[in-house]
């Protein structure tokens, strides 16, 4: 495998002040079958650095995602995370750089037979086997009061609103510490109340954890509130990338028309 430091700096896609892009992704195409899904995609993502992914829907962003998360692979190009090719790792390496990565499913996905404080214990089970029960208890008691959850360890799934399955799945992706965040449309069918909460904790953890994120959303209020840079798709390309500022003053007809609907 090439180290980093074998690795033209061109290629690494440093930031202007040097830095390593958490994230780095260089021309990715993705297709299946005939139907060609990303084409040629490229962006990075830094510490502390929230990216909000935006674009229509089938756009291809959940597969984007996916490829982050190495659940799939691109047919070209490449996806660093820390500087190393995930294309180029054993299944255990991937395995162990799937660990700095938390992620939130488009639908919160939790186990419906799991309670909230299960759920959130989940990962820790699988992942940091060496920790005692109680060290587990008291870091699913810690994550919860994170979100805000801490008097709803007990309850089922079931039974709490959108709003909060979305916080418990907010606390069981930070479980393991993640430096990469990645949400996949948080907010999608929170009422506006709700939908604020997840942005104003999405701000603290970037505050507080310096994580690097990518959120994918529809939610333009919400895009523009957390996120420092916003990357518009359409095509399977970047069609602009950007402060909210920079889309708004965009002359590009998709541009102006997805600001206006949104
Ligand atoms: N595993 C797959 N096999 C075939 N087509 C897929 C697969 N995953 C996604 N697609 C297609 O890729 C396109 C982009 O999907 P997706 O990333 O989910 O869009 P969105 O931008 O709404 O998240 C859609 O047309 C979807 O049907
Ligand atoms: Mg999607």
């Amino acid at each position: 495998m090439t180290a980093v430091n074998e690795i033209p700096m061109k290629q690494m896609g440093l930031e202007k002040d040097g830095r390593l892009p958490v994230v780095a992704i260089d021309k990715v195409y993705k297709s299946f079958g005939e139907h060609k899904i990303l084409n040629g995609i490229t962006l990075n993502v830094s510490r502390g650095e929230t990216l909000a992914v935006l674009g229509r829907s089938g756009t291809g962003k959940s597969v984007l995602l996916r490829l982050i998360i190495g659940l799939d692979h691109p047919d070209e190009g490449s996806i660093r995370i820390d500087g190393q090719d995930i294309a180029a790792l054993s299944l255990d390496q991937l395995g162990d750089t799937r660990k700095k990565m938390g992620f939130l499913f488009q639908h919160a996905a939790l186990y419906d037979s799991l309670t909230v404080a299960e759920n959130v214990a989940f990962p820790l089970r699988h992942h940091r086997k060496g920790m005692s029960r109680s060290e587990r208890c008291d870091r699913v008691q810690q994550l919860l009061a994170e979100v805000g959850l801490q008097d709803a360890s007990e309850k089922m799934p079931s039974d709490i609103s959108g709003g909060m399955q979305k916080r418990v799945g907010l606390a069981r992706a930070l479980a393991l510490d993640p430096e990469i965040l990645l949400l996949d449309e948080p907010t999608a069918g929170l009422d506006p109340i709700s939908s604020r909460e997840i942005d104003d904790l999405t701000l603290k953890l970037q505050r507080e954890h310096q994580i690097a994120s990518i959120v994918v959303t529809h939610d333009l209020f919400s895009a523009r509130s957390i996120a420092n840079r916003l990357a518009l798709l359409d095509q399977g390309n970047v069609l602009i990338e950007g402060t909210f500022e920079d889309l708004r003053q965009s002359d590009i007809g998709f541009v102006k028309e997805f600001l206006k609907q949104s």
